[in-house]
């Protein structure tokens, strides 16, 4: 029986893996050492890693891939994708190129605002409420002077506070809802101090109103918090051309047009192919976020909040023909930082901002709106043409090919076999067994 272990994080890297070896790996040297192999022999940056979390006992790799040839705005880039999927890199790469001859990908930044609130619980008389807020807002503006200092110097800072009941949806539920800019940050720690510091005067004030006390009913701060969903913050990205320049090999430009735009009404009427295209959208998306040290968990929970905004889950992206114009475009909220956070302390964050120019927070959003609808385009084209096990499978391959040990000449064979044959799991160990025996 494991018993509970006391003073975990108070322990030395050293003292945990003990513990972890002893009491659920039978003390076994070979998986000790997997995680010593992967510490980096430069202490101090393994330190750096060490300190990003609690309890830290090894570094987790995904690959850090590149691609190239992304025409934006008229600016030729490479992005910087951190992703486990073997395809992914090589679908952006192929749309980039693609759409390199095409007139690129335009992106542009719709507006930047952040929110979040401070949840009120108040069982009183509503005007009460409405007259307190009113004669308190200057001061719960005040009360955040301090925190916003700088990012007001900047040109950033909280916008508004309102006062919003939502005693109908649930009884006695107010909330402040407050609005910031947070320029270049992702803006998540600016956004709790200032909500915390608003709520903190919100209550002290609220101790001495006189409606209140006359009717000894008080509001009360449940929580303070940032909003994950950001649709006042929203980035557009999209590619277009003649429908004729649309022509592949074994496809006209109409048919694949045609086809293309099928699948994606396809897409916004059925939410359970909805929720496996935005998937790929977020293969884009989220290499991207993670590549540039930002959260990718918020990306993803407003981005998919945003998908079902109007009641039904549905499509991040839009496809149509118009005067024989193809156009495909994507719209999507993302709070992104450039500044703060992890962007200033990993080694390969700074590299992948380096690589993209130096962007700010604008920017990295019209890149991440562009990888996304890159992802999705190569998703859809392989969809409704070759299929999608094919080129996914080729990149597999290697995966396959790993698993099982293979040589350096046993995978250049496969690999050549493989370019005429269609690959499965199955087939390439038969192959590879084929070559063994
Ligand atoms: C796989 O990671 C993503 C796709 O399933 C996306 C799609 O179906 O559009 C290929």
């Amino acid at each position: 029986m494991v018993k509970p272990v006391t003073g975990f994080s108070k322990k030395t890297k050293e003292e945990k893996i003990d513990w972890l070896a002893k009491t659920y790996l039978n003390n076994n040297s070979s998986a000790v050492q997997t995680l010593q192999s992967y510490w980096n022999e430069d202490r101090k940056l393994q330190k750096l890693h060490d300190d990003f979390i609690e309890n830290t006992v090894s570094n987790y790799y995904l690959p850090f891939g590149v691609a190239p040839n992304f025409l934006i705005n008229g600016v030729l880039f490479a992005l910087p994708m951190v992703i486990e999927e073997s395809s992914v890199v090589a679908a952006a790469s192929n749309a980039a190129k693609f759409w390199l001859n095409r007139g690129g990908f335009k992106a542009e930044v719709l507006s930047t605002q952040k929110n979040g609130q401070v949840h009120l619980d108040y069982f009183g008389k509503e005007q009460d409420i409405i007259s307190f807020f009113a004669a308190v807002k200057p001061k719960l503006i005040e009360s955040v002077a301090g925190i916003q200092k700088n990012m007001k110097k900047r040109g950033g800072g909280l916008v508004d506070i309102q006062l919003v009941s939502k005693t109908e949806a649930l009884n006695g539920y107010y909330q402040l809802h407050c609005t910031f800019e947070t320029l270049d940050a992702m803006g998540a720690n600016f956004i709790n101090s200032c909500l915390e510091e608003i709520a903190k005067m919100f209550e002290a004030e609220a101790d001495s109103f006189q409606a209140f006390k006359d009717a000894n009913t008080f509001p009360e701060v449940v929580m303070s918090i940032l909003s994950n969903y950001v649709p006042e913050c929203l980035v557009k990205a999209q590619v277009s051309c003649n429908v004729a320049d649309l022509a592949q090999k074994d496809i006209s430009g109409k048919d694949f047009a045609n086809k293309f735009v099928r699948a994606i009404q396809i897409a916004q009427t059925e939410p359970r192919r909805a929720v496996t295209h935005n998937k790929g959208i977020m293969n884009g998306i989220d290499a991207l976020v993670l590549a540039t040290g930002n959260d990718f968990r918020a990306v993803e929970a407003g981005i998919h909040a945003y998908a079902s905004k109007n009641g039904t889950y549905t499509s991040l992206t839009d496809a149509k023909i118009e005067d024989e114009i193809f156009t495909f475009s994507i719209n999507i909220p993302l709070a992104l930082g450039t500044v703060g956070g992890l962007t200033n302390l990993h080694p390969l964050v700074k590299f992948a901002f380096d690589l993209l120019q130096k962007p700010n927070a604008k920017q990295l959003m019209e890149f991440v709106a562009v990888a996304g609808l890159a992802q999705n385009f190569a998703a859809i084209r392989s969809l409704v043409t070759t299929g999608i096990q094919k080129g996914h499978m080729k990149m597999h391959l290697m995966n396959i090919l790993n698993q099982l040990d293979t040589s350096e000449t046993e995978q250049k064979k496969a690999i050549n076999h493989f370019n005429d044959n269609t690959v499965s799991h199955g087939a390439v160990i038969e192959y590879v067994e084929q070559l063994r025996s």
